[in-house]
């Protein structure tokens, strides 16, 4: 896959695509990314990106020409039609199946803003995609797209050494992750679960979904769709509510 990152604050990146899951996937070549200012592309001498919004008001607005050139250039020498991504807190809610989808794509083109709104015609004409990470604002959107492209890279093939753990984990079942535990057996008198010592492992199989429906019970309850438990999530469900009730 080809991830493309327009941003006035290439700099931001240097630290985490560089680092662990995301290094080790370029190393792969499992994925390219490529941080480009587009600044570079400002066609005025002062390399200006913003200007005054039209019909006045306080705030600067991103120029549309500086983007739309920039991303041209992106979709120079590649066949496939990227997805071009807006980094913005009006953007829809990110969520696991967003990140799925998006990971089945060639290119993905990521907008960055910074302080600035962007020209509506931005959103209109050369955006596929709008995404918002969380409802609160940050000061651009660069930490935003990080979020999305770490999310993303994992889900690539061959980047998790261990295929599984990306299907197992939290919230690609729907649930939240039962606990983990490790050695030692018994830490300052914390004990681990006496099952997981046992090497039943369907008793275990079991302890886990139940673990886990109970955790998302007791923190995301809006995750849980009752009409996809077995009989006995049911019943353990119900005990959980009559305990809590
Ligand atoms: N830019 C500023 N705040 C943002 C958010 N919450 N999500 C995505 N991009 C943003």
């Amino acid at each position: 896959m080809k991830i493309d990152i327009l941003t006035l604050f290439p700099e931001m990146f240097d630290g985490v695509l560089n680092s662990s899951i995301l290094k080790k996937a370029q190393e792969k070549g499992a994925v390219e990314y490529r941080v480009t200012d587009f600044r570079d592309f400002a066609e005025n001498k002062h390399r200006k990106v913003d200007d005054y919004p039209y019909g006045g008001g306080a705030g600067m607005v991103l120029t549309p020409q500086p983007l739309f050139d920039a991303v041209d250039a992106m979709k120079e020498g590649t066949e496939h039609q990227p997805r071009v991504v807006m980094m913005c807190p009006q953007g829809e809610r990110l969520s696991q199946r967003k990140l799925e989808e998006l990971s089945e794509e060639e290119h993905l083109i990521f907008l960055c803003g910074h302080y600035e709104g962007y020209d509506e015609r931005i959103r209109e004409h050369l955006v596929t995609d709008e995404i918002s990470i969380g409802d609160y604002v940050l000061t651009g959107g660069e930490l935003a797209s990080m979020v999305v492209i770490d999310g993303v890279t994992r889900l690539l093939p061959e980047v998790l050494g261990n295929v599984e753990s990306a299907k197992l984990d939290s919230h690609s079942s729907g649930y939240l992750e039962h606990p983990h535990y490790t050695r030692p057996a018994e830490f300052r008198g914390m004990k681990v679960p006496e099952i997981l010592l046992s090497g039943d492992h369907a008793k275990i199989e079991d302890w886990r979904r139940m673990e886990s429906l109970k955790r998302t019970y007791e923190r995301r309850p809006d995750l849980i769709k009752e009409s996809s438990l077995t009989e006995e999530e049911k019943r353990y469900l119900e005990s959980l509510k009559e305990n809590n009730g």
